[in-house]
């Protein structure tokens, strides 16, 4: 494939038609070897999501993946233990309270039983998954998040803080949340006129960087409500961009330019104003999906629609960003879930584990760097970030910063069972203005029976809902029942 370089600062120019055989430098990643896994290690018979929108539709941690799903009437995602592969029986759990379809899902880096789902229905919803996974379909969240009059097509726990999440919604603002106590802390309304195609955290969740529609890649301070640098035009294509923070606090986006082809370029996060270096792919026109792994500093390329995944090492030395290797198949990707650094088997050397998602299955690949020593290979292996968080909540919103807490993976990850997450709302009654009287029979002169009285309704109404709520899951799972019989009459 063709590689042109345009390395700006010192005007460093030069077109390599064979990158595999302009070998330069010395890397240990120069042979790392991508392999699918063996059919009966895959996930199978998954109708993985048609919806239109680009995020990654798969979620992963050490105990799970999670994977957005067609689901009729609403908005549902599969969690499956990692070890329960083969085939998904056809009504298998879900996890299923949203009223239209998920967009985006993250697992909470810092509880492997918590995830977040952002939806067409405007709402953010955060959910704990039992210790064993879904037995029945799970439709009650922990907490739901409102805010966004548009739908949420992001969702982005903090690196290091306990319950900080931020969503990103068509209607171009971004909240960051107090997942403890369900409450919107930070909203930034006024600093994008269009789209947000994606939102990173740098390393100690002290900035955010965004990529727009707008074509501009801003890098926020959120907790100033502050834009402390921008580029317009980042990439001049109108298709999607994706901006992330890196370790050492540079940006790297993927964009198209102006002639539509992909391209990827790194920039300082202090200014903008030139790239260190901007590089032309090829002219898919798959949104290029960036997945980074801090400790080695390897970016990771996986283009929606594609069939193959690239990866790049980045370094202080020019061309800056080196391109090291390709994993291709024959199918092309649905969506991809990235495994974080705890969750790979350094007994066999693996640097990173995706699982790719194709139409109606998710195939694990493993990225493995050859050694012959059964040694720890610590070369490969520097400290990781734990799932320990450095911050509480509070102290982030107060002004504190705090770099992850890292972890050996010398002896493997053995994950411990997480607290459970609670979320202590404030009395909602307190903070807002009673309800209209017409709404609430209330007995003027005995004020303390009449709010007994809207308590005991109100419990009412709960219970008369969630039994409702449970009615059609069980309907749901009944059609899905008869769905299969019926197809299989038909065969
Ligand atoms: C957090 O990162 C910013 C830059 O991204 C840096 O200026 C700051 O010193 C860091 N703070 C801590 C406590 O790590």
């Amino acid at each position: 494939f063709l590689v042109f370089i345009r390395n700006v600062k010192s005007a460093h120019y030069g077109t390599f038609p064979n990158m595999s055989r302009r070998v330069v430098r010395q890397s240990k990643f120069r042979h790392v070897f991508g392999q699918a896994v063996r059919n009966d290690q895959c996930y199978d018979d998954i109708r993985v999501s048609r919806v239109t929108w680009d995020s990654s539709f798969c979620a992963v941690n050490p105990k799970f993946v999670a994977i957005i799903i067609e689901a009729s009437g609403g908005g549902a995602f599969l969690v499956l233990p990692l070890h329960k592969t083969g085939r998904i029986d056809k009504v298998y759990p879900t996890v299923c309270g949203h009223t239209g379809p998920v967009l985006d899902i993250e697992w909470c880096p810092h509880n492997d039983h918590v995830i977040a789902s952002g939806s067409e229905d405007c709402t953010v919803m955060v959910w704990q998954i039992p210790e064993n996974g879904l037995e029945t379909p799970l439709s009650e969240p922990v907490v739901v998040l409102e805010g966004h009059s548009k739908r949420v097509g992001i969702v982005c726990w903090h690196p290091t803080t306990r319950n900080v999440l931020l969503s990103a919604g068509c209607d171009n603002q971004i909240i960051i949340w107090n997942v403890g106590t369900g409450e919107a802390m930070i909203n930034l309304d006024d600093m994008h006129p269009d789209v947000i195609f994606s939102v990173s955290w740098s390393r100690n969740g002290s900035l955010l960087c965004t990529a727009c529609k707008d074509k501009r890649v801003r890098v926020i301070d959120p907790r100033k409500k502050k834009i402390v640098a921008e580029k317009d035009k980042a990439h001049e294509g109108a298709r999607p961009m994706r901006a992330i923070f890196l370790a050492d606090g540079n940006i790297f986006t993927t964009g198209f330019s102006r002639m539509s082809e992909r391209q990827l370029a790194l920039w300082k996060s202090d200014n903008m104003d030139e790239p260190i270096c901007v590089q032309e792919m090829d002219t898919s026109n798959g949104v290029l999906l960036p997945f980074y792994d801090p400790d080695t500093n390897i970016v990771y390329l996986c283009g929606k629609g594609d069939s193959s995944i690239r990866y790049f090492e980045i370094t202080e030395e020019a061309p800056f960003v080196h391109y090291l290797n390709t994993f291709s198949t024959k199918e092309p990707q649905r969506g991809m879930g990235y495994m974080p650094k705890r969750g790979l088997d350094v007994n066999k050397c693996e640097i990173a584990r995706f699982y790719k998602l194709h139409e109606r299955k998710c195939e694990p690949i493993i990225m493995t760097v050859p050694r012959k020593s059964d040694l720890f290979q610590d070369d490969l292996y520097p400290d990781t970030a734990g799932p320990d968080p450095a911050l509480e909540a509070e102290e982030w919103f107060t002004g504190k910063n705090g770099g992850p807490i890292l972890i050996s993976l010398k002896d493997g990850y053995a994950s411990t069972k997480n607290r459970d997450l609670k979320v202590v709302k404030k009395n909602i009654l307190e903070s807002k203005p009673a309800p209209k009287a017409e709404h609430i029979p209330i007995v003027q002169k005995h004020a303390p029976q009449s709010s007994v009285k809207m308590e005991d309704k109100l419990e009412e109404v709960l219970r008369e809902f969630k039994s409702l709520r449970d009615r059609v899951i069980l309907q749901d799972r009944r059609i899905a029942r008869l769905e299969e019989q019926v197809s299989k009459v038909a065969m």
